[in-house]
């Protein structure tokens, strides 16, 4: 089997670690030894310290090296749109089979890299995508196809999850941990991305694709970040028994027809401490699964990082080597279902707010009295002096109140009614709330 490796940065120079590491028992599995046409990387001088391959491998000419007739397989570890898009779909056409861990790029067009697969007649591998070193996008195409899922709620994003978890530990804010997640080399020097929730949102729609047979994009999905979670926002989850994360949430559900749909969301929620994803601490990341016949599934692991994502990669060039030498190929996606995705204010979800009120008779009822217009269900409420201390009337009080699940477009509104009152003087905290309270 040869391989044509794209990219040789923290991924790639993994995989090739491996590849030498594990020759042996690769070839042993696959029952062909496998072997490296060439590399291609933006700059041939890099320093590469010891990796284990020939110097003169390396190129530039990643299309041309793609193009060879002597290439059978094609590991695409650079990332972004193009130019990896164009050199993935001439692989594929030309019926080469590709493995790749690119979630923006499948996330941007993955029916143009499936419809190239399923034109050239080879594989479309792209475990290493979502989530690094877990196995989950195999499970979900092969393992549940003979369930039906309901629901993914993951964490999949390491960045953010260390920036939450730090300041869950220490009472940090935002721009604290995110310089000690710069600092300790989780976040990169650019973190939009993973701060403002775009890798994480392309995540999503992968997940979302495979769990609902529907092709979803990154455009299907609807995304909020972490950059406006405040302390006082981790402070109020923990008043309640709470954590915040960054989640990646896809569900099915139903229009006001009855219609089935989907609904794709990234954003921070407060979730239980008895949620199995409050425990994922740190850069790791874990996804729960919802299925009808097998019930809860939870995948834990490593998210991200040289050796952790290569083991991924390294286990797709394995499937589809078996594939080329058995002359079969795997179908990359299922999309018949064809669901509709709900936009977010159709989404039903669950808020936290936390309100500075003025402390008076009627105040209770003024506020209650909006989130009643708008047809959201109250679950608790909690009432103490402005600030904590002691109880007293003071002028101003806290007002704590958890909803019962509601459409997000609803819940937006009430807190918009909310924030023009005269007697709420500030929206202190919005969350929405996962898991059972
Ligand atoms: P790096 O930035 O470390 O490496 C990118 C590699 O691509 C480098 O070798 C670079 O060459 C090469 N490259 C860049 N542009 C070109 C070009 N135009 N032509 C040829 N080669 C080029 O990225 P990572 O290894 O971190 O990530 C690779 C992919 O894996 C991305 O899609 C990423 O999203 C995904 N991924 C990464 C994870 C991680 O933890 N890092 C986890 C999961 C997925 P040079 O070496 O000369 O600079
Ligand atoms: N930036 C990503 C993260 C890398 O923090 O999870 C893995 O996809």
């Amino acid at each position: 089997m040869r391989l044509a490796l794209l990219g040789c940065g923290t991924v790639g120079s993994e995989v090739v670690r491996l590849l030498h590491e594990q020759a042996a028992d690769l070839t042993a599995r696959i029952g062909a030894p496998l072997e490296i046409t060439g590399i291609a990387v933006r700059r041939l001088g890099r320093d590469r310290g010891d990796l284990p391959v020939d110097p003169g491998l390396f190129t530039t000419d990643a299309l041309g090296l793609v193009k060879r007739d002597d290439v059978d397989v094609v590991v695409e570890v650079v990332g972004g749109i193009e130019p990896a898009r164009g050199w993935l779909v001439e692989a594929l056409r030309a019926g080469k089979s590709v493995v790749t861990a690119n979630k923006a790029l499948l996330a941007e067009d993955g029916p143009a890299l499936h419809d190239a697969a399923a034109e050239g007649g080879g594989d479309l591998y792209y475990e290493a995508s979502v989530a690094g070193a877990i196995p989950l996008l195999r499970p979900l195409r092969e393992s549940l196809h003979g369930d039906r899922i309901n629901r993914v709620t993951g964490i999949v994003n390491g960045t953010t999850n260390f920036i939450l978890s730090a300041m869950d530990a220490t009472g940090a804010g935002f721009a604290e941990a995110l310089e000690e997640a710069t600092e300790l080399g989780y976040a990169e020097a650019d973190p939009t991305a993973d701060v403002e929730g775009f890798d994480a949102a392309a995540k999503a729609a992968i997940l979302a694709s495979l769990a609902f047979h529907t092709r979803v994009g990154a455009a299907d999905v609807h995304r909020e970040g972490i950059t406006e979670v405040t302390a006082a926002d981790v402070a109020s989850a923990k008043a309640m028994g709470c954590t915040i994360k960054l989640l990646c949430i896809a569900a099915r559900g139903a229009d006001a027809g009855g219609r089935e749909t989907v609904s794709v969301r990234v954003h921070p929620a407060m979730i239980p401490l008895s949620h199995p994803l409050a425990s994922v601490g740190d850069a790791f990341n874990a996804v729960f699964v919802e299925a009808e016949a097998a019930g809860p599934l939870m995948f834990y692991g490593r998210g991200a990082g040289g050796a952790p994502t290569a083991s991924a990669v390294l286990g797709d060039v394995v499937a589809v080597s078996r594939n080329r030498l058995a002359g079969v190929r795997s179908a990359s996606e299922s999309a018949y279902a064809d669901l509709p995705v709900r936009p977010m204010g159709e989404a039903l979800t669950r808020y936290h707010v936390s309100l500075d009120v003025a402390d008076r008779p009627g105040v209770l009822a003024a506020v209650a009295g909006v989130f009643a217009r708008h047809d959201v269900s109250i679950a608790t409420v909690r009432q103490g002096p402005a600030g904590g201390g002691a109880a007293g009337r003071g002028e101003d009080a806290d007002l704590v109140i958890v909803t019962h699940v509601a459409p997000d477009a609803a819940l937006a509104a009430t807190v918009r009614e909310l924030r023009g009152l005269d007697i709420v003087r500030s929206v202190a905290s919005v969350l929405r709330v996962e898991g059972g309270l």
